[in-house]
């Protein structure tokens, strides 16, 4: 097992935000989550080092309480790449083994990636190895320098680069594996005598270089994984790339997506085959929805959601923490919250689970048994339980347990007044 460490102590100026950069969210996911849960899905790394800096605070009690294998390291201030893993020196004083090195605010990160990366790295006995990637526009990047040989000779940041550096196409993807043990030394000698007056990381590949060590560089094969977020139109290009790649792994085990370019479904969403999801629809956090059901269009599934097969949730339905069993339909403009409700059952149009008591703050549960009908309109004030077969009539207002097989009703009796328009004329 190995190590990693995470930079995230930047400031992320061009968020022009108040919320630490790594704390931005994709489908109410941080984005630092997302590169750390990839970094513990390779099974290879048993701890991970989070540099944290600009809102600290913030980063730090994130990680503590959201992401396993995690510590947080205080870097102030922020004096550069190489400065930040210098800071994790205290905590990996005598371990000897390999460190991976990424940044905190590359989301499309994979496990696969990572995984591939560290087996190049042992494969090739390096003692560094750089993450590289071609690019049709490297701009901002650092420039991959080889020798003659191909092996990799240092790397050059953008603002240091002479004219015909900048050319060069291949750029560091900012991430690295490093023998700890041999290059750990490198960081008591960096300088920051350049352009930006900054500690850089790059400039371990001159140091290992230098000492003779083993230096290589692995080229990527897809850029969109090291798609760092700087602004907050790449959170938006980076949220549609995952999106697509989650609707792709649907579409490809035979769910039915009409229309993915206004469809929105998260990683963490499992989907069974022969489902339809149609336009529009916003399916948030982490949920199981089965067979053959149908969704949307203008469906909005908040997270903890439980769909067994043949369900129907149609438009301007809201569903969250709620699991519903098979052939159950909710067509129209509900909202189902905190609820567990059986199979054949009917949700008429405009039904509301009321589960939230403002004055307690407290949410309550709502159980709807089989075969029940709850008629439009109505509002079911939990903690409340329809049994098994009773019939809700509609606009009532449910606010006790209703027995099996009965009928619920709390609608005002309809009173005709015969001629009353003609008469108040
Ligand atoms: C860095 C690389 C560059 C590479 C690019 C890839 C250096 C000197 N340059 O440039 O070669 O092409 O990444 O994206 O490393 N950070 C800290 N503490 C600091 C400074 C930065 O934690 O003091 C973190 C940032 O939060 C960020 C990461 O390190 O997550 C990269 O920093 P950034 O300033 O974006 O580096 P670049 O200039 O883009
Ligand atoms: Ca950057």
């Amino acid at each position: 097992m190995i190590k990693s460490i995470i930079l995230s102590a930047g400031k992320g100026t061009r968020m022009k935000s108040d919320v630490p950069k790594v704390l931005h969210t994709i489908f109410d996911i941080p984005l630092v989550k997302y590169v750390i849960e990839e970094v513990n899905k390779t099974g290879l790394i048993d701890e991970n080092f989070v540099i944290v800096g600009h809102q600290a605070k913030l980063v730090e009690e994130y990680v503590r309480n959201n992401c396993r294998n995690s510590k947080c390291i205080l870097q102030m201030p922020q004096l550069g790449t190489g400065h930040a893993v210098s800071m994790a020196r205290p905590e990996l004083s005598g371990y000897e083994g390999d460190v991976i090195i990424l940044c905190g605010d590359t989301p499309l990160i994979t496990a696969e990636t990572i995984k591939e990366f560290i087996e190049f790295h042992h494969s090739k006995h390096s003692d560094l190895t750089v993450m590289s990637a071609v690019m049709e526009n490297p701009a901002n990047y650092g420039r991959i320098i080889r020798n003659y040989n191909g092996t990799l000779n240092s790397i050059v940041e953008e603002k240091d680069a002479m004219p015909e550096e900048k050319l060069i196409k291949e750029v560091n993807a900012g991430i690295y594996c490093l023998n700890w043990g041999k290059i750990r030394q490198a960081f008591s000698e960096l300088s920051n005598n350049n352009a930006q007056g900054e500690y850089y990381l790059t400039d371990i590949i001159r140091w290992a270089n230098s000492k003779k060590l083993v230096v290589n560089a692995f080229t990527i094969k897809n850029n969109e994984e090291i798609f760092g977020i700087n602004s907050q139109a790449n959170l938006a290009e980076a949220a549609k790339i995952m999106n697509k790649r989650t609707i792709e792994k649907h579409l490809n085990n035979g769910v039915t997506i009409v229309d993915p370019a206004t469809t929105w479904i998260s990683p963490e969403t499992e989907i069974e085959a022969d489902t339809i999801i149609y336009p529009s629809c916003y399916i948030n956090g982490k949920n199981k929805i089965g067979k053959n059901c149908k969704i949307g269009p203008f469906a909005h599934l908040r997270g903890d959601v439980v769909l067994e097969d043949n369900v129907k949730i149609g438009n301007f339905v809201e569903v969250k923490k709620t699991t519903i069993k098979s052939h159950t339909n909710a067509c129209h403009l509900s909202y189902l919250g905190d609820s567990e409700i059986g199979s054949e059952v009917n949700i008429g149009a405009g039904t509301i689970t009321a589960n939230y008591n403002p004055l307690t703050k407290e949410k309550s549960k709502t159980i709807i048994k089989d075969n029940v009908k709850i008629g439009s309109n109505s509002v079911l004030v939990a903690p409340v339980t329809i049994e098994e077969g009773a019939n809700v009539g509609a606009l009532s207002v449910i606010t006790k347990s209703i027995s099996a097989w009965s009928l619920a009703i709390t609608r005002a009796p309809l009173r005709i007044v015969e001629n009353w328009v003609k008469k108040s004329n």
